[in-house]
């Protein structure tokens, strides 16, 4: 495991709540500087101080709107302003769904797109070559169980966060030889924004056996971006639920995930 530098950044979007704020927190304890990208007004500013002060680390944030269409190239000129040493990118922030794919407006598919998809794209390309300068350089790119298997009622979030683990076993490989390594972490559910817990209240028994808190992901999560671990998904039930599309044909799995989802969203009153 690489040593990291005092002089260096993680840098972590979505870093104000959920899964990215208890990234930061992770980070911070283990004596990396950490740099918060998320939206304007969500308190980014007291918990930069918080964890200079509980961690005696350097921080710093930028609050910013990642799905604008300048957003990710602001967060990278933002870095360059300020000098920032970047040896650790890690996007997390986004966005999920509730209801069939035919129920969403336009804006929200968009928005979607441009915050699960684009900026993650926009982020990894304008920092590749600062990660390159690290000794070490790591992309943790955050995709979700729904990553490994199409899921009826998940379309179109699950689909977002498939690319993402598309992308970044294939990146890895591409920049196998550049001292920069791409992980993606697949959480399955955790208790973070009001959607998710309702969906989890709501959900059957494995939804509820299979919960994590955002503390525990960040810890297996940062454990693996720095083993250089391809992809890192959390719990053992979780494992065992992606793993079962390499047994079950997708065609019954389909129908019982469909069966499962949409009686979800039922209950959730998404449908
Ligand atoms: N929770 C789960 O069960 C679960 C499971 C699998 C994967 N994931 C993935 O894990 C990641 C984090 O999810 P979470 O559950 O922790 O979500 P969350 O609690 O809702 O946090 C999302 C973070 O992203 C920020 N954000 C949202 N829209 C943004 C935008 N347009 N520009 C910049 N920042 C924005 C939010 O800022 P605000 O605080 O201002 O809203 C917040 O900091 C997501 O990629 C999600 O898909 C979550």
């Amino acid at each position: 495991m690489e040593t990291i530098s005092v002089d260096q950044y993680s840098l972590i979007t979505g870093a104000s709540s959920g899964i990215g704020r208890a990234l930061a927190i992770e980070c911070a304890s283990r004596k990396m500087n950490v740099l918060l990208v998320s939206l304007p007004e969500c308190g980014l500013a007291n918990f930069s101080e918080e964890l200079k002060q509980t961690y005696q680390v350097k921080t710093s944030f930028l609050e910013i709107d990642l799905t604008e269409s300048a957003g990710p190239s602001e967060v990278f000129e933002w870095v360059e302003k300020k000098g920032f040493k970047i040896n650790m990118l890690i996007n997390n922030a986004g966005i999920g769904s509730l209801g069939d794919f035919s129920s969403h407006s336009l804006e929200k598919i968009d928005y979607m797109i441009h915050l699960n998809i684009r900026a993650v794209l926009l982020l990894t390309s304008s920092f590749i070559p600062l990660l390159k300068n690290a000794s070490k350089g790591y992309i943790l790119n955050v995709g979700s169980i729904l990553s490994y298997a199409p899921v009826p009622y998940k379309s179109m979030y699950g689909s977002s966060k498939a690319f993402i683990y598309i992308f970044s076993l294939a990146l890895k490989e591409e920049l196998r030889k550049t001292g920069i390594s791409v992980s993606v972490l697949t959480p399955g559910p955790s208790p973070t924004n009001a959607e998710v817990k309702s969906r989890i209240e709501s959900g059957g028994f494995f939804a509820k056996k299979s919960i994590l808190s955002p503390d525990k992901i960040a810890r297996i999560g940062l454990d693996g971006l720095l083993k250089c671990k391809a992809s890192i998904l959390p719990g053992v039930l979780n494992k065992m639920m992606a793993y079962t599309r390499f047994i079950i044909p997708t065609k019954l799995s389909l129908r019982i995930l469909g069966y499962a989802f949409r009686k979800n969203n039922k209950r959730n009153g998404a449908i």
